[in-house]
């Protein structure tokens, strides 16, 4: 097989039984690569992709490991693209050299298009949807936006719409390590004013699934206690700064067709509530802003009954405001909070036929 010219941010891999035996790992029956032998040629230092090349189709893949310990039953995880020829993967290299010396001579503080004034924000779980809508917004406004996810490429498309203004960091929040994915996204920006938490699953679990209920409290509680702790301490540290969480109406009782979701949602709000009052507690001027939406225009939001469903882009504008005026909960839209006072007020025996 003919050799790569690597440089900097690729390089040949120096351990390749083990990047090959992670992949095995990750990779679950549903993915493209599951069963097929692969050889680890390359990685990126400054993430986790590593290029692999796999006899049977004769094609080489660069893959993101997200350095899970079980397989992914899902077919778009570990996100994968397949690459026809060495010509293929080298124009990639290429690429990625080039943005890299770009990005090399770009020092942060010179930021194209980076307004004095404005925001440091990180949005976890900006690679569609809610967080992804709310990034293009804050860097219309001028502010500096460092989002994430797994799904590299669509990460990649959003930083480079918006040069200058957005950064990305690709990691999976639950795989222990966000923390350092923080720090690091925090260095890169030079500072934090604003962190928001729009990392979530919501899958229905009609048939109570364990993987489901598993996956969703790692996403939705362990993924998010993680973060939401550590930004805790930071803003108290730093002295001021705002943190939001997208929650959910669902917060707001049971529901049995996905009792693992209402569940977290509920302990999302909660965990908020409960960090607002130790902010004031503790007189800091921390902005701790819950965020409970109804339906929502996203694909999470498909297959759900769809009434009062709200446009991504209002959906977006509602949450910046909320956040700007440090509210404590914001419902999404404002007349979600009839739905939410509504639940909780309904007795059990009437609820249940519904809920
Ligand atoms: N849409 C609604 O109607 C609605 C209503 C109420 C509440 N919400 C809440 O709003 C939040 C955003 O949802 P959405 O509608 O915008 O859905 P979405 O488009 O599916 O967005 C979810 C985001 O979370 C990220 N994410 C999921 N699992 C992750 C993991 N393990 N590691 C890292 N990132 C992960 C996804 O990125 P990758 O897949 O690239 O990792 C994606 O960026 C969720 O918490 C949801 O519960 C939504």
């Amino acid at each position: 097989m003919e050799e790569f010219r690597y440089d900097m941010p690729w390089h040949k891999e120096d351990s390749p039984e083990l990047i090959e035996n992670q992949l095995y790992r990750e990779v679950g029956t549903k993915h493209i690569l599951y069963g097929k032998p692969v050889k680890a040629i390359a990685r990126r230092q400054d993430r986790d992709d590593f290029i692999f090349y796999i006899e049977e189709l004769k094609k080489f893949a660069i893959v993101h490991l997200t350095w899970a310990q079980r397989h992914l039953q899902d077919e778009y995880y570990p996100s994968t693209k397949l690459f026809k020829n060495t010509h293929e993967v080298q124009k990639k290299i290429d690429r990625d050299i080039k943005e890299w010396i770009e990005l090399e001579n770009t020092p942060f503080n010179e930021t194209v298009g980076f307004v004095e004034g404005k925001r440091r924000i990180i949005i976890v779980g900006a690679s569609s949807g809610i967080g992804r809508e709310m990034a293009k917004q804050y860097a219309l406004e001028g502010n500096l936006v460092g989002v994430t996810g797994r799904r590299t490429e669509l990460l990649e498309e959003l930083r480079n719409s918006f040069s200058g203004r957005i950064i990305y960091s690709a990691f999976d929040v639950t795989a222990g390590n966000s923390i350092e994915h923080i720090k690091e996204l925090v260095q890169r920006l030079n500072g934090l004013d604003i962190l928001i938490y729009s990392s979530g699953i919501g899958e229905l679990s009609k048939g109570l699934d364990w993987e489901i209920d598993k996956l969703t409290l790692e996403t939705n509680v362990i993924g998010f206690i993680e973060i939401a702790n550590w930004s805790f301490n930071y803003f108290l540290n730093q002295g001021h700064g705002s943190m939001a969480v997208i929650s959910s109406i669902a917060a707001n009782r049971g529901n049995s067709w996905a009792p693992a979701y209402s569940a977290s949602k509920a302990f999302q709000s909660n965990y908020f509530e409960a960090l607002a009052i130790k902010a004031n507690k503790m007189k800091k001027a921390i902005g701790i802003t819950c965020i409970e939406p109804g339906f929502v225009d996203t694909k999470m939001a498909k297959g759900n009954k769809r009434f009062w469903l709200v446009p991504l882009e209002k959906a977006a504008r509602q949450i910046i405001s909320g956040i700007k005026k440090k509210k404590q909960k914001v419902y999404v839209s404002k007349r979600w909070w009839l739905v939410a006072r509504l639940m909780r007020l309904t007795p059990f025996w009437l609820y249940k036929k519904i809920g």
